[in-house]
């Protein structure tokens, strides 16, 4: 006997739930393994132009190969699609660089409490450049994310002000992203995973001038000589696991955003944030005071709080 349509429906629903479910945790676990060893080579080697140029580069490099070998489909773009990226790519890049600066400077985790913040730059935003409107619960659920996250930040014992700007424009930068990463999404037939790989190849050339001019291969010879010397020759797989973690990472988030609505995806990305400030306090011993511990959970029951009024 086939089974009634209610059934079958609350079937295919189970199903949806755990693949998301399962898309979720990978792309947090992959998340806090690039955060750790993210932050284990900069404590070793403080070069955070030349670590974010090296992990789009690695991403490049492994989609290249997966749509050379046909493991992965190759996209049907043309310059349209690159035209359109483009404004993608500069944000996506800006972010990216000024994120890892940010950890070179601070705790991993006091990083990802200030990009907590992220939901409040994204209605200041919308509502200031764009004239979108909110409900009023969403601009009180602001209260409670900048209070958090100004109250962390005061608190903050080892506070580094390039640190903390660091982690404010990458949430600004980001903002931008996301409004753009929806214009040049509309309508276009690219996968998220295709998506973000041709993201990540854009961003490469936009940031290697920029990190040659900030850093230089002089500076990153003399660092990397004395980085092998200190941590030893296991040092390259620290840096490649950073590299390929940070590509996997977002390739699976992107590839969730093929399947949930944004909102859903930034309460994923909340949810991932805890995981990384947890598991970063634990692995490099981040001193917590209760105050600043405070300060974090307000911004991030505030992020949920946005959520659900947004919902
Ligand atoms: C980066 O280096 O791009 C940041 O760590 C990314 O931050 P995210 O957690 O917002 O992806």
């Amino acid at each position: 006997k086939s089974p009634s349509p209610a059934a079958a429906e609350a079937k295919s629903e189970a199903a949806k739930s755990v693949k998301i479910g399962i898309y979720f945790a990978t792309w947090w676990a992959l998340n806090v393994v690039f955060n750790i060893y993210n932050k284990k080579v900069l404590n070793a080697y403080p070069y955070p132009w030349l670590t974010s140029t090296l992990s789009l580069a690695c991403g490049s490099l492994m989609m290249l190969v997966s749509w050379a070998t046909k493991i992965a489909e190759p996209p049907k773009i043309n310059l349209e699609f690159w035209k359109a990226l483009f404004p993608v790519a500069v944000a996506h890049t800006i972010g990216h660089v000024a994120a890892t600066v940010s950890m070179s400077k601070v705790a991993v985790s006091f990083t990802h409490i200030i990009k907590s913040g992220e939901p409040a730059f994204s209605v200041i935003v919308s509502r200031f450049l764009l004239g979108e409107r909110f409900p009023p619960a969403v601009y009180l659920s602001l209260v409670p994310i900048i209070g958090g996250c100004g109250l962390a930040a005061l608190t903050e014992p080892n506070f580094n002000m390039t640190g903390f700007m660091g982690a404010m424009i990458s949430n600004l930068a980001f903002v931008f992203r996301n409004i753009f990463s929806k214009k040049g999404m509309k309508g276009k037939s690219v996968s998220g995973m295709n998506y973000y790989a041709c993201l990540s190849m854009l961003s490469l050339l936009i940031l290697t001038p920029f990190a040659i001019a900030v850093e230089g291969a002089h500076m990153w010879a003399a660092g990397w000589k004395e980085a092998v010397s200190e941590i030893g020759p296991q040092f390259i797989w620290w840096v490649a696991a950073q590299s390929i973690f940070y590509h996997l990472y977002n390739q699976v988030s992107y590839m969730s955003l093929d399947e949930i609505s944004p909102l859903t995806f930034s309460v994923g990305n909340t949810m991932k944030r805890i995981s990384v400030i947890v598991s970063s306090i634990i692995i490099f011993r981040t001193p917590v005071q209760p105050i600043n511990a405070l300060g974090a959970a307000i911004a991030i029951l505030g992020t949920f709080l946005y959520s659900q009024a947004k919902a």
